[in-house]
Parts: structure tokens; C-alpha cells; sequence
């Protein structure tokens, strides 16, 4: 399920492919990522295809949207894209066709089927109820209905069954929210989960190493901005961290809350719950800024409830969907951020017993995902598919 390595895709988030990360984001944006040969064969464009919008499509995910929908040829029968009134008139090139970006309202999702948000929760709060009202089905990756009971919580791969009983407004369905979990939930479950089958877990402590591209463009760019800057001498610009990033780290920037856990590290804890359906699981998080552009490393201590050697695990792994095991004891490799970047599936390694927990109880791994990839726009598209 790796994305199609295009020829033609533009990395417009990495430093390494792209000059653009040291220019604004605003300015036109030519996403062409199918390959032009293949385009003759495979049209995404399909009259029976449903109606979908983009939502935040100048942002990190928003981008990472357009990518997914092509290289996975998601059929739709017209597209709207939508961000501020900043970038309102902007043109963007999607699969040889040229759109305008459109402002954000409440019209916005008049004859819309799907809508992919993906511009923060107050935009989500705003604008998700005016949308689902329209009939509009809406795929959030915000936090903004995570935990509302009625709001199914999905990673298609893990519980698929929570959005089971929403369908499109052609198929007899209504408008309808479901959320996408947090990028670091759900690269964590997505190993966790196929261990969490066979043998459940009953706790689990999660330490996170999360990228730049987790708090979006902006601080992709301020991330390379720092790093020249320290590197000529100079004063490090500090708009979005409020702190050096370049060469440091730091605990994740968000809010903290009286019981000393920050917002990300709940969201670890109550997300897990809720996609596992399993109120007593045991969860703990540190979630930790580095400063890796994009993709997120996270290393997880299991505790199960019954036996699981670490063989077992490593074969549980290679079969489980969207896993890929790098694991190579004797020449010291093992997942990183880079080997994830721009792919679908999340990386597992360092699988080994856990020494401090006796009867093969416990295990320890750690895991790499491209969170703008499966932590966002790959996942939320998933659950889109889904309703076709
Ligand atoms: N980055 C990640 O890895 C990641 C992962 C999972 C979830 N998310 C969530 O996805 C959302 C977006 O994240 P991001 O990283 O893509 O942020 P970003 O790069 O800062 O992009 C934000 C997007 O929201 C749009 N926007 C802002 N204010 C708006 C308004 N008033 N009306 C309409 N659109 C507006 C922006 O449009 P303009 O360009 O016009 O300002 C831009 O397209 C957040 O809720 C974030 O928590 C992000």
C-alpha cells in the first residue's frame, strides 16, 4: 500500500526536493502528481463519483490532500477547494485542471457529498455542523469532535466498524461527521492494534519524538528558517515555538493541562480508549518536539494481558495492513523518519521483549509514520473510500 512513487509528484514540504519551503506558502500551487501516461487510462474525474471539497487545501494536510486523492485515484465528480480569504482567487493545478481557491462559507457545501477538513478546530466547530446540515458528510482531522460519543473516531485499519452505519447522501444517507484521531494515535495504534488483537493490551506508555510538519506549514518553514539562521551566527527566528527549534528539542507545544499532562499526551490517552472501545486500558504519554521535518517516531511499551513472545509479535507485524517491519538487529537499522516520509505505511522495529516484566508480558517497539500522510490526509481519505 506504499504511494506510487511518482516522477512527477512535488515535494512542496521538503527541504531536500523543494526550494519552495524558504518562499511563502502563498502563491499559486501546481500539485501534478499523476504520472501524465497513466492519466489516459485512469480518470479520477467520474460522473458517478461523489462531490468533494477540500478544506484548508493551502495547508500541510490540506496539500497532502490533493496528493492522496490522485495517487490513489479517488473518484470524484468535482472538487472545491477552500481556505481563508488570504488565499481566495489563488490557482492551484490538480490533475491537469486548473481551480481557483475559494473562501470558506456556509455555501461553500451546497451539492457537496464529502468534505475533507483539515484548517483547525474553531474551523472545524464553525463550519462541520453548517456542512453536515447541507447533507455533506465530513471527514475532520481536528480534535473538535474526537471525543463526542455520536462522532465515530476511525483509523480504517483498526475499527472500521464505528463508521459503519453512515452512508452518502445518495445511498440513502445523511450528512454526518466522523473524525480522524491524532497523528501520533494513530501511528501508534496502527502497530499496536494487530498486537492488541492477539494478545491485549493492557498498558501502554508511549514516548513520542514528533516532527515540525505536525504543527504545519508554517513551522516546516520557521524549522528551516532557524537552521540557517544558527548556522550563519545568527539569532533564531521564533514565531510558532516561542523557543529555539533548530538543534534542540522540547516537550510538545501544546497547552498543559493541571494534571501535567499536555493536550497532545491526552489525546494518546483518550483517543486509545475510544477507538479500542476499551475504557480500562491503561495509557501513558510524554509527546517531545525534535527537530525532524516531517514523520513522527514514537517509541511504545506494551503490557499485555496474556503471553506474547517477541517472534510472534514480528510475524503478527509483517502480516499486519499498513505495517512494514524494519528490524535488523545485526547491521543496527531500524525505522526513521526518513524512511516513513511521503509513505503510507507506518514502520515498526526495535521489537524486543520488554526485560522488566516477567512470562513474556511485556514488549517493547518503536515506530515511524509520515503523520501528514497516514496521521491526516492518507487516513482521513481511507474513511472517505469507505463510503463509495
Ligand atoms: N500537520 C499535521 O501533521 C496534522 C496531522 C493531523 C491533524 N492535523 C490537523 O489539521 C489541521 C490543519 O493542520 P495543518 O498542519 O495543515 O495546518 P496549516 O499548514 O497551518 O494549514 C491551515 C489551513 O487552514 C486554513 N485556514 C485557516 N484559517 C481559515 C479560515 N478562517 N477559513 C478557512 N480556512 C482557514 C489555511 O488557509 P490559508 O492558507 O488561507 O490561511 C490553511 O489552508 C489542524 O486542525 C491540525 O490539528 C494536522
Amino acid at each position: 500500500m506504499q504511494a506510487a512513487a511518482s516522477a512527477h509528484r512535488l515535494h512542496l514540504f521538503s527541504p531536500f526536493a523543494s526550494p519552495s519551503l524558504s518562499q511563502p506558502l502563498a502563491k499559486p500551487c501546481a500539485i501534478r502528481v499523476r504520472n501524465p501516461a497513466a492519466a489516459t487510462v485512469r480518470m479520477a474525474l467520474r460522473e458517478d463519483g461523489p462531490s468533494v471539497a477540500v478544506v484548508g487545501v493551502t495547508g500541510a494536510v490540506g496539500q497532502e490532500f490533493l496528493r492522496v486523492l490522485s495517487d490513489r485515484d479517488f473518484p470524484y465528480r468535482d472538487i472545491r477547494l477552500l481556505a481563508s480569504r488570504r488565499s481566495a482567487g489563488k490557482r492551484i493545478t490538480f490533475e491537469d485542471r486548473e481551480y481557483t481557491v475559494e473562501e470558506l462559507r456556509p455555501e461553500s457545501f451546497d451539492g457537496i457529498d464529502i468534505a475533507l477538513f483539515s484548517a483547525g478546530g474553531s474551523i472545524s466547530k464553525e463550519f462541520g455542523p453548517v456542512a453536515v446540515e447541507r447533507g455533506t458528510i465530513v471527514v475532520d482531522n481536528s480534535s473538535a469532535f474526537r471525543m463526542v460519543p455520536e462522532v465515530p473516531l476511525v483509523i480504517p485499519e483498526v475499527n472500521p466498524e464505528a463508521m459503519s452505519h453512515i452512508k452518502l447522501k445518495g445511498r440513502s444517507g445523511k450528512g454526518a461527521l466522523i473524525a480522524n484521531p491524532n497523528c501520533s494515535t494513530i501511528i501508534c495504534l496502527m502497530a499496536a492494534t494487530p498486537l492488541h488483537r492477539h494478545a491485549k493490551v493492557v498498558r501502554m506508555v508511549v514516548s513520542t519524538y514528533q516532527a515540525a510538519s505536525g504543527a504545519g506549514a508554517a513551522a516546516m518553514e520557521e524549522l528551516v528558517q532557524q537552521t540557517r539562521e544558527v548556522l550563519d551566527g545568527k539569532e533564531p527566528t521564533c514565531n510558532i515555538f516561542k523557543k529555539q527549534y533548530a538543534f534542540n528539542l522540547f516537550s510538545h507545544n501544546a497547552a498543559v493541562l493541571p494534571n501535567g499532562y499536555n493536550e497532545e499526551e491526552m489525546k494518546l490517552v483518550k483517543e486509545t480508549r475510544k477507538i479500542w472501545n476499551d475504557t480500562n486500558v491503561k495509557v501513558t504519554a510524554t509527546c517531545i518536539r525534535v527537530p525532524v521535518m516531517r514523520a513522527h517516531a514514537e517509541s511504545v511499551n506494551l503490557q499485555f494481558e496474556k503471553p506474547m513472545d517477541e517472534d510472534t509479535a514480528r510475524q503478527i507485524l509483517e502480516g499486519a495492513a499498513g505495517v512494514v517491519v524494519i528490524d535488523d538487529r545485526d547491521s543496527n537499522h531500524f525505522p526513521t523518519p526518513l524512511d516513513v516520509s511521503s509513505k503510507d505505511d507506518v514502520a515498526v522495529g526495535r521489537i524486543r521483549q520488554d526485560l522488566s516484566l516477567d512470562g513474556n508480558l511485556g514488549l517493547d517497539i518503536f515506530v515511524c509514520g509520515d503523520q501528514i500522510r497516514k496521521g491526516a490526509a492518507l487516513n482521513a481519505i481511507q474513511i472517505a473510500e469507505k463510503l463509495l
